[in-house]
């Protein structure tokens, strides 16, 4: 691989021992991937403290290490950073039961990695969606994990990053280098597979749910080819794509997605393929959104006791159509409900009093926490055992599925009208 000067000099250790270790890591992705050169990047969205600092694993112990060069050497990050949330806030770790020596070893470990990362100067967004607050524009080239941060930005923004592990992300930041390779290259970004709705589907009337179950159905049909969706709303907006987004991250493990007419570098079928014919297509009707929400529910009862809804981050719309569902209604005392979110959406929500609409309720509004996150990382909770999930996200049901957790996935409504209830309404 052919290094610029200031690379060689991050190298040969000039610039201390944490840089020298990043450069090293992605000099060794860079050669694997036979990237003939690094680029430099304009920012990198890294993964949260606990990720890096509260396991035993040997990538932790590497980043671990690797902060710890960097923070004496002086260092600081070389791009803007974001951050992604954490993955259990100390309040709802204490309603969901969790073990007090639990929640103070997490606490420990949180004070440390946030105030190691500030010292190196992030960005405290705390969110999956850093779009809400650092816009990135058409064209740059950034560093990044986070496969809903990865999805959103090459797929909405235009943006290209590469889908990176934690380690490799955390790196990108402290070297402000990326290897040129995969979605920084123009010819890896095109469409390989067509998405046509069937004459049953009108996605005028989708639901975020709907949404979700699309993109859950397409990310297991397609499984590494980048899909090209037909006959999207032209008015989609936001909050939609992000729902359309974030399960291609776990059903699929692809980095990107064209939506014909909406999104930036699919004017048309044919710019979205890149003038190619499509490896393979995909037709998505009533049947296979049906059956792909029954898919996601795991539970078999119907009794709940925890809702949650913003898996990703709730936008402002969201939490305005949150608070009027919620608005002089009361969630059952037994029902832990929490709305997650990024800390400005939070301030933006509560200056137009949403906030306080959500929580007379009795539902939670958190922000910088990644709800589904905490089951996969410790498990279920001892006192948790009985537990009963009721969400509207698919990556969170899948994620929730996968740890053994009872499930049921639904609309933002059904799961407001589950928590008042305290039971998820079986048809
Ligand atoms: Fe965000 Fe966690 Fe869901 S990082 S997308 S809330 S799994």
């Amino acid at each position: 691989m052919k290094l610029a000067a200031d690379e060689e000099r991050m190298l040969a250790g000039e610039f201390g021992p944490g840089v020298q270790r990043a450069i090293e890591l992605l000099v060794a992705v860079g050669e694997a991937y036979e990237a003939e050169k690094m680029i430099d990047i304009s920012s990198s969205h890294i993964l949260s403290p606990e990720m890096q600092f509260w396991n035993t694993g040997q990538l932790s112990h590497w980043a671990q290490e690797l902060v710890a060069e960097s923070v004496e050497g002086a260092e600081s990050f070389r791009v803007p950073v974001t951050i992604n949330p954490i993955f259990l806030e100390p309040k709802v770790a204490e309603r969901l039961g969790y073990p007090e020596s639990y929640i103070e070893e997490m606490r420990q470990s949180l004070a440390y990695g946030m105030e190691t990362y500030g010292r190196l100067g992030v960005i405290p967004t705390y969110t999956c969606c850093p779009f809400y607050v650092y816009p990135l524009r058409y064209g740059e080239h950034t560093g990044g994990a986070e496969s809903l941060v990865v999805l959103f930005n090459n797929s909405v923004l235009g943006v290209r990053v590469n889908r990176e592990s934690g380690p490799t992300a955390l790196a990108t930041a402290l070297t402000g280098k990326t290897p040129l390779y995969g979605m920084h290259l123009p010819e890896n970004r095109h469409g390989q597979a067509l998405i046509e709705l069937k004459d049953d589907l009108d996605p005028r009337s989708f639901t975020y749910a709907d949404y979700n179950a699309l993109s859950y159905y397409v990310g297991k049909r397609v499984v590494d080819k980048i899909p090209v969706f037909l006959g999207l709303p032209q008015n989609v907006s936001i909050t939609q794509l992000k729902y359309l987004s974030a399960p291609l991250g776990v059903s699929a493990g692809i980095p990107m997605f064209h939506a014909v007419g909406i999104t930036p570098e699919a004017p048309t079928v044919e710019a979205a393929l890149g003038g190619k014919k499509a490896e393979m297509t995909v037709e998505v009707g009533k049947e296979e959104i049906n059956i792909t929400f029954e898919e996601l529910c795991s539970a078999t009862e119907p009794r709940i006791n925890y809702v949650f809804l913003g898996c990703p981050h709730v936008t402002i719309t969201e939490m305005k159509e949150i608070a009027t569902l919620l608005q002089g209604k009361k969630v059952k005392p037994d029902v832990l409900f929490v709305v997650g979110t990024a800390e400005p959406i939070r301030l933006l929500a509560q200056e137009m009093r949403l906030v306080d609409i959500i929580q007379d309720s009795g539902a939670m509004v958190v922000s910088g926490m990644c709800s589904a996150g905490s089951f996969l990382r410790r498990g279920v909770p001892k006192g948790f055992k009985a537990g009963v999930v009721a969400t509207n996200s698919a990556k969170a049901a899948h994620y929730l599925k996968v740890s053994g957790v009872q499930v049921w996935f639904g609309t933002m409504q059904k799961c407001i009208t589950a928590a008042i209830r305290g039971t998820w309404e079986v048809v």
